[in-house]
């Protein structure tokens, strides 16, 4: 059984009408490629499942392993599991990454020395040692965010995790790690949805299946192949 269903979604921001029917089924512990041109609705499409207020979602139903998401206000669909890595990581003055971290790994019912082990741990992991006690984002080169938003990934251990972009900006070193941690995720059980534009990511990954949103829609699905494909001959082999 799929653990995120997305059926026939619809999604408007404003008066502008961005997902036109998004059809989309992640598997349990497999990776997935989100791939499509800017513009195409790819990070509407994350923000809207993690419950941004400001992508109304008009139409379509998403069940998060059989429960429907849609009710639940974003706390709630964090909590059931739902993980979101943004493309553009806000920065957040006063808060700490380490209590940020903290508070969310206790909403979700980790332990505070369950926690403590597993911080420094992470923090290793994603060589991320020295910002401890950095507040959250703040001046954090690109990569170092991409980075930190894995930590939290690395951390909660979501059932499903939607990646916006996080080869973004990132230097060959940072991308292996990234790579690495991604690959481990999904082997602990995580349904990943990376989206990416390059396949430079998804070279260094087991990916089952890659999506092509266009337009606002699914118009393709295929092997890791699909990728090569369209670093070859541009999105317009899969306009629909
Ligand atoms: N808050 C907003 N207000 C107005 N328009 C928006 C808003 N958010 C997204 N859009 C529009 O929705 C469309 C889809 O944007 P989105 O960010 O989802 O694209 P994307 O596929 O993630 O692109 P990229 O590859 O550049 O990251 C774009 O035309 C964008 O301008
Ligand atoms: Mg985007």
């Amino acid at each position: 059984m799929s653990v995120l269903e997305v059926c026939d979604l619809h999604v408007q921001v404003g008066d502008k009408l961005i997902l036109r029917g998004v059809d989309l089924r992640l598997e349990k512990g497999k990776i997935h490629a989100l791939m499509g041109p800017n513009g195409s609705g790819k990070s509407t499409l994350a923000l809207a499942l993690a419950g941004h207020p400001e992508y109304r979602i008009i139409q379509g139903e998403v069940f998060l392993d059989g429960q429907d998401l849609l009710p639940l206000p974003p706390n709630e669909r964090a909590k059931a599991g739902l993980f979101v890595a943004f493309q553009y990581p806000p920065e957040v003055e006063g808060v700490k990454l380490r209590e940020f971290l903290r508070l969310a790994c206790a909403a979700r019912g980790h332990g505070f020395c369950e926690f403590q082990k597993h911080f420094s741990q992470a923090l290793s992991r994603l060589r991320l040692e020295d910002f401890r006690d950095r507040e959250l984002n703040v001046g954090f080169s690109g990569g170092e965010k991409k980075r930190a938003e894995l930590l939290q990934l690395y951390l909660l251990r979501p059932k499903v995790a939607l990646l916006d972009e996080p080869d973004s900006g990132v230097d060959v070193d940072a991308l292996r790690l990234i790579a690495e941690v991604i690959a481990e995720m999904a082997a602990s059980g995580t349904a990943v949805l990376l989206i990416s534009h390059y396949p430079r990511l998804l070279d260094l990954l087991p990916v089952e299946k890659v999506y092509v949103l266009f337009d606002g829609r699914i118009t393709e699905e295929g092997g890791p192949e699909l990728a090569q494909r369209i670093e070859e001959e541009g999105f317009e082999v899969v306009r629909r």
